[in-house]
Formats: C-alpha cells, sequence, structure tokens
C-alpha cells in the first residue's frame, strides 16, 4: 500500500534580529510538505525542529485563545494556531511580523508592552465611588447587560485589530480598536460610575475615538468577530456632543 504525498509548500520568512549589529532583514524559504489539517503553528514547529532552531515565533495556547501568535501571511494579519495551510492553493506562504508593535526578533513582536501601555491610557478597570463591601452581596446586572459587556471581554489581545489599523500606523499613539472596544466595555458596565465627560478626557480627540477613519480592517480581521466598528460609532456618537 502507497501513502499519498502532501504537497510541497514554501513558507517564506521574513528573519531579523534587531539587536544583533550583524543582522538584515531578509527572506529565508523553507520547503516542507504539507500533512492533514497541517497549521501555520505546526509549519514553524516543524521549520524549527527540523531546519532552523533559531527561527522566533510565539505560541501559548494554539487554539485561539492566549492572542500571543498574531503575524502577517501574505499581506493579512492572521492567528498562526488558526490558519490552515490548505486555504492557501498556491502553497506559498509569506509570513512576516505584525507591524506596530516592537520587534524582538522574527516573527515575535511584543504586544504585552504595547497592551499596557493602552490599558493605563485609558484607565482600563472599574472606576466607582462606592466603598467596596466584601462581606454583601454582588450587586445585581441585568442578565443583557451583562451579556453585552462579556461579548467584549471576549477580546483576546492578539492586537491583530491595531496591526491592520491604517490610522495606528501614522498615529503611533492612537489606542486602536482594542482600547476603544475596551473604554466601550467599561461605559457599558453598570458597576463603572464614569460619566460621558470622564470617558471624553481619556478618548476625546484624534488619538481617540475621533482618530478612526472606519477603514474597518480591525473587524475584518479579527479572530474574535467583535462589533468594533459598531462599538466606535456608538462611542463616537456619544462623545461628539462633549465637543
Ligand atoms: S479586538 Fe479582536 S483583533 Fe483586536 S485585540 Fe481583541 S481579539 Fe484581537
Ligand atoms: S497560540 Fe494562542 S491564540 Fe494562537
Amino acid at each position: 500500500m502507497s501513502i499519498a504525498k502532501g504537497r510541497e509548500v514554501t513558507i517564506s520568512v521574513l528573519k531579523f534580529n534587531p539587536r544583533a549589529k550583524s543582522s538584515k532583514p531578509a527572506f529565508v524559504d523553507y520547503v516542507l510538505e504539507e500533512t492533514p489539517g497541517m497549521t501555520l503553528f505546526i509549519a514553524l514547529m516543524k521549520i524549527r525542529e527540523e531546519y532552523d532552531p533559531d527561527l522566533s515565533f510565539d505560541f501559548v495556547c494554539r487554539a485561539g485563545i492566549c492572542g500571543s501568535c498574531g503575524m502577517i501571511v501574505n499581506g493579512k494579519p492572521v492567528l498562526g494556531c488558526r490558519t490552515l495551510i490548505a486555504n492557501y492553493p498556491t502553497g506559498k506562504l509569506q509570513v512576516m511580523p505584525m507591524p506596530a508593535f516592537e520587534l524582538i526578533k522574527d516573527l515575535s513582536v511584543n504586544t504585552g508592552k504595547w497592551m499596557d501601555d493602552m490599558s493605563v491610557k485609558v484607565q482600563s478597570w472599574i472606576v466607582t465611588n462606592k466603598e467596596t463591601d466584601i462581606s454583601k452581596i454582588e450587586e445585581r446586572v441585568e442578565p443583557e447587560v451583562a451579556d453585552e459587556v462579556f461579548e467584549l471581554d471576549r477580546c483576546i489581545e492578539c492586537g491583530i485589530c491595531v496591526a491592520s489599523c491604517g490610522t495606528k500606523l501614522m498615529r503611533p499613539d492612537f489606542v486602536g480598536a482594542v482600547g476603544l472596544n475596551r473604554v466601550a466595555r467599561f461605559e457599558l458596565d453598570p458597576h463603572d460610575n464614569r460619566t460621558a465627560e470622564d470617558f471624553y478626557e481619556l478618548i476625546g480627540d484624534d488619538d481617540g475615538i475621533f482618530g478612526c477613519m472606519s477603514l474597518m480592517a480591525c473587524e475584518d480581521h479579527c479572530p474574535k468577530h467583535l462589533p468594533l466598528q459598531n462599538k466606535i460609532a456608538y462611542l463616537r456618537r456619544r462623545l461628539v456632543a462633549l465637543r
């Protein structure tokens, strides 16, 4: 019995180590045999194990949950662990690190630092003037409101919306769809006492809600299909009256 061989695929990776003086950005081609159900994560692991132990990239969960494997494939930002090689009929994948984030090496970028800075900028926490009393039962939240908050909480902070955003690439301090989604989440949450004026202080400028050019790439590429443009439009309508 003969076993059918998989097709040959070429993964072309942009390699660069910004910390090594001698390193220059260059594409390196790796040719490998496709196996059934092969994801980009599996392909990169195979490359690292069998061809190039120096190749750097980030993965943790391999299940589209941790948000650490964002990268650019044939010009579009994707999660590497959710990207099937079979979806590329030419068998050629050009893989680059996401722009807009500090490059660590090859495909590895520092989304964590960017997300931390953004969280501080939009004050991504509950702000309340009520005293916390842990002996009391939690305040009741209407199920529909809780559902809306949980919907926005599904963000995995992968940075794909940031990497696909034209405004962010031109305006480095723009908080991105992920930041505006975060504000929309707290604006909905009845535990948070901030007013529209308070949110205006945080995002009422061109680095916030008025910077978005509605190009929609954030929502087109968000792997969690969050309603980003809808929430941005809602916040803008609410805050434009305060301008
Ligand atoms: S909003 Fe979507 S694309 Fe942006 S960081 Fe969250 S999950 Fe990723
Ligand atoms: S490895 Fe966790 S989202 Fe891809």
